[in-house]
């Protein structure tokens, strides 16, 4: 049985490898929700400190930053740290205001067919000492939104319409989300799908951490972390990062639909190892991902990260 608040203390500069002094307070064991630790997560420190005042002071934080900058990893990293249990709920996928606060759902009882109300995530989550993430808050219907209005008011209850109940949120309750924009909608035509969130919702968050994308020798030692057959070629995982970033950039100015996510620098360090060629590996990892017009582009970054042509060299050439 979990404790059901926490009965431990950790340092923030062992566990985070951050420059503090703070110790925190903590589970002293993991249950079931509490996610994986990985040991070669990088913590940046301001975001982990807000990320910290979540936790330890109850404070909600949303979570800002572009694509694969890490925003959803830095909580579960968090929480796993801290064997706080966390759940992900993913908003962008088609999530209504049902399958978030529950349904009525026929169940066999004594034989017979009744109905009976199935909680949904959030009042589950509600009464535990759980970490409810909203991923990719920004892209929330507007029907959800407003089931999560209530909850970020300070000692939000949540109110279960249809059941007629009012339900306390547990003391280690806490609430986090993350988001592609501040509220700003998809101003840029960068995101397809985000909402605009109104400011009475976002004023609901006390904390808003924006996440960049890692310093290049970071990320690079990230990648040879992951991929130990690369671990002597830093030469080729810096020129794999530069490209990254110059796709980064290029999706900020508009030249670009997609871009690599550290996500995406990794599966191609692994695909060169099993490839036998960069380029090659490339093309699987991400140019094929391109939209056909953008081709020439991606092909120019490559030739400026690497000083030669992103040939069509077929993967099974590269590989015998
Ligand atoms: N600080 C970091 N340390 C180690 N790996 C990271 C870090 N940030 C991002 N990554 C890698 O990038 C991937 C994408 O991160 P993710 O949290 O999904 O980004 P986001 O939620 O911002 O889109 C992760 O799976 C992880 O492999
Ligand atoms: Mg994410």
């Amino acid at each position: 049985m979990p404790a059901n608040q926490p009965d431990d203390r950790v340092r923030v500069r062992d566990a985070f490898g951050i420059d503090s002094d703070l110790v925190v307070p903590a589970f002293s064991e993991p249950d079931e929700h509490v996610p994986e630790v990985d040991e070669d997560h990088r913590f940046d420190p301001d975001v982990t400190l807000a990320l910290l005042a979540g936790f330890t002071r109850n404070r909600r934080v949303l979570v800002q930053g572009l694509h694969g900058t890490g925003k959803s990893t830095h909580v579960e990293q968090v929480a796993a740290r801290l064997n706080w249990p966390c759940v992900r709920v993913n908003l962008d996928a088609d999530i209504s205001r049902l399958d978030l606060v529950g349904r009525d759902a026929i169940v066999l009882r004594d034989g017979r067919q009744v109905t009976e109300f199935q909680e949904g995530i959030v009042p589950w989550a509600v009464q535990r000492p759980v970490a409810l993430v909203f991923d990719e808050y920004d892209a929330g219907r507007p029907d959800v939104m407003f089931v999560l209005q209530r909850l970020l008011e300070r000692d939000g209850k949540l109110t279960l319409l249809d059941q007629n109940r009012v339900l306390r949120p547990h003391p280690c309750f806490r609430l986090f989300a993350t988001a592609n924009t501040v509220g700003l909608g998809n101003l840029n035509g960068l995101y397809h799908g985000v909402q605009r969130l109104n400011h009475a919702q976002l004023d609901r968050w006390d904390v808003v951490a924006s996440l960049d994308y890692l310093p290049p020798d970071v990320e690079i030692a990230i990648v040879r972390a992951r991929v130990p057959e690369l671990a002597d070629s830093r030469e080729l995982v810096a020129s794999m990062v530069a490209l990254a970033d110059l796709t980064r950039k290029g999706f900020q100015a508009g030249d670009l639909s997609t871009l690599m996510s550290p996500r995406t620098v990794i599966a191609w360090a692994e695909n060169t190892e099993i490839f036998g060629d960069a380029a090659a590996a490339f093309r699987l990892s991400f140019a094929n991902k391109c939209d056909e017009a953008e081709r020439p582009v991606v092909a120019e970054y490559f030739q400026r990260c690497f000083g030669r042509e992103l040939a069509d060299v077929s993967p099974l050439a590269a590989a015998s």
